[in-house]
């Protein structure tokens, strides 16, 4: 803490309140703003959230406008350099990187929770195949925590990280379970030996040819490691808020999983893949749609381009641009997707040379390549945003954790500005 604070007087009753400004390690610091209601009886107001700090937190480190993200401290582009998901995976859970055993013990303990119960795959074939993966992957996740209910001790760390491992390891294996589904194929066994994203890859598609599933397993981990964490957006502020009532962590991230659902949140990638096939099937071309675009009388947007946060580049964009470019290269004319890929390249060519991009900083987004890529992968749009929670349970799970240990834990409950009716007499029905 600082001894810097801010004295706020209240212009009618002449009391004042001090609240203490508290420092942040990067970024900007926080005022204490606690002293409001105790010292003057107000409440503070910020609808969205966008000037409240929800809570202190170690895990990630997001400069919107330097676009820097940075997991425990290391930027997003090195870890992708040279770490991968499980590794990075240690990284946010335990605040540093692992040495040889650690990270071997760590994978162990991993891959040996690849065992969900099979009863999960009864659950997921009560869906009609048309259902949405998100909704599936919730009533499974539903499912292991009414197995997992007697013994939730949250303040026990050995629960803590059984629980964690658990989910780690479960969530993907569901995923694999629930792309088996729709697709009509049969459900595939994990195997202890491979990686999260190699294990992934294996299951979703069996008949894949080695070289294939390699290159296929490398991009997921990628990805997989790119959507870990994101600091306290909507779906991790709700695993926190959930998990805050000391309710079951399978509960919790079951609220993250139908949090992240949202078209605004984990959906946009698949709006990426919905646009492209749109100028695909239509008569018109490319610079058509980017002057639709640029007309502030059309309500048409570039999906995939700009971003709330990173008014620079998106890092994650510009890693997963290279995998996208990488992958596509390889494709050949036969390739059923090579069409919609093209445009997608050639959206990209024009939007980073038109000056209307260039002034206001709209650059593709990291959901404009992770769709592409995906699409090329073979996973089924429907299942993107099942990709994207799989990867972000490492990030709700360490928040999870942080927030337990935290010497302010208590249950989150946010007040209200009240602006209903007030204190109104009951009416008889036939006086009504
Ligand atoms: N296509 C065309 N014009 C755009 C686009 C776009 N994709 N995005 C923003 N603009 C224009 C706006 O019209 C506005 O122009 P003006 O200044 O002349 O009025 C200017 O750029 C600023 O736009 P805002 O809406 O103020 O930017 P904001 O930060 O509010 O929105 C958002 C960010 C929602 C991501 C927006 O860029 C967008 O809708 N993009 C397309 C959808 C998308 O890709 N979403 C995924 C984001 S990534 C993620 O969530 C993980």
């Amino acid at each position: 803490m600082t001894n810097k604070k801010i004295t706020i007087k209240d212009g009618q009753s002449n009391n004042e309140a001090e609240l203490p400004v508290l420092e942040s390690i990067l970024g900007p610091d926080v005022v204490d703003i606690r002293a409001l209601e105790k010292d003057l009886g107000y409440l503070s107001h910020d609808p969205g959230f966008m000037a409240t700090s929800s809570c202190e937190s170690k895990i990630t480190f997001i400069d919107g406008n330097e676009g820097k993200l940075w997991y425990r401290g290391y930027p997003i582009e090195e870890l992708a350099e040279k770490s991968n998901f499980i590794e990075t995976a240690y990284l946010l859970l335990n605040d540093k990187l692992p040495n040889n055993n650690e990270l071997e013990l760590f994978s162990k303990n991993i891959s040996s929770s690849y065992n969900v119960d099979p009863a999960i795959k009864n659950i997921i074939e009560v869906f009609d195949k048309s259902s949405h993966p998100m909704a599936i992957m919730t009533a499974c996740l539903s499912y292991l925590s009414a197995k997992y209910h007697d013994n939730i001790d949250i303040q026990n760390k050995d629960y803590r990280y059984k629980s964690t491992i658990n989910l780690i390891s479960s969530v993907p294996v569901i995923s694999a379970w629930i792309l088996n589904y729709i697709l009509s194929e049969q459900f595939q066994e994990p195997s202890e030996k491979r990686s999260i994203a190699e294990n992934f890859i294996n299951m979703a598609f069996p008949k894949l040819d080695p070289d294939q599933k390699n290159l296929s397993s490398k991009a997921m981990d990628i990805i997989f490691l790119l959507h870990a964490d994101h600091e306290q957006n909507a779906s991790t502020s709700t695993v926190r808020l959930s998990g805050s009532s000391e309710t079951s962590p399978y509960a919790a991230i079951a609220a993250g999983i139908s949090t992240l659902w949202g078209p605004t949140h984990g959906g946009a990638n698949e709006a990426v893949i919905n646009m492209l096939e749109e100028i695909k099937n239509s008569d018109k071309d490319v610079e058509h749609y980017i002057n639709m675009a640029k007309d502030k009388e059309n309500t048409f947007r570039l999906m995939g381009f700009g971003h709330r946060i990173y008014k620079n580049y998106d890092p994650r964009a510009k890693i997963i641009q290279k995998i996208a470019h990488e992958y596509l290269s390889q494709l050949d004319n036969t390739n059923p997707n090579k069409p919609l890929f093209d445009i997608a390249m050639k959206l990209e060519k024009f939007a980073l040379e038109d000056d209307y991009f260039v002034s206001r900083k709209l650059y593709p987004n990291v959901d404009f390549y992770s769709g592409i890529v995906l699409k090329a992968i073979g996973i089924p749009q429907s299942m993107y945003t099942v990709i994207f929670a799989l990867a972000r349970t490492v990030g709700w799970v360490a928040h999870w954790n942080e927030m337990i240990e935290d010497k302010n834990f208590r249950i989150g409950r946010p007040r209200q500005l009240y602006t209903g009716k007030n204190k109104t007499s009951y009416r008889d029905i036939k006086d009504r």
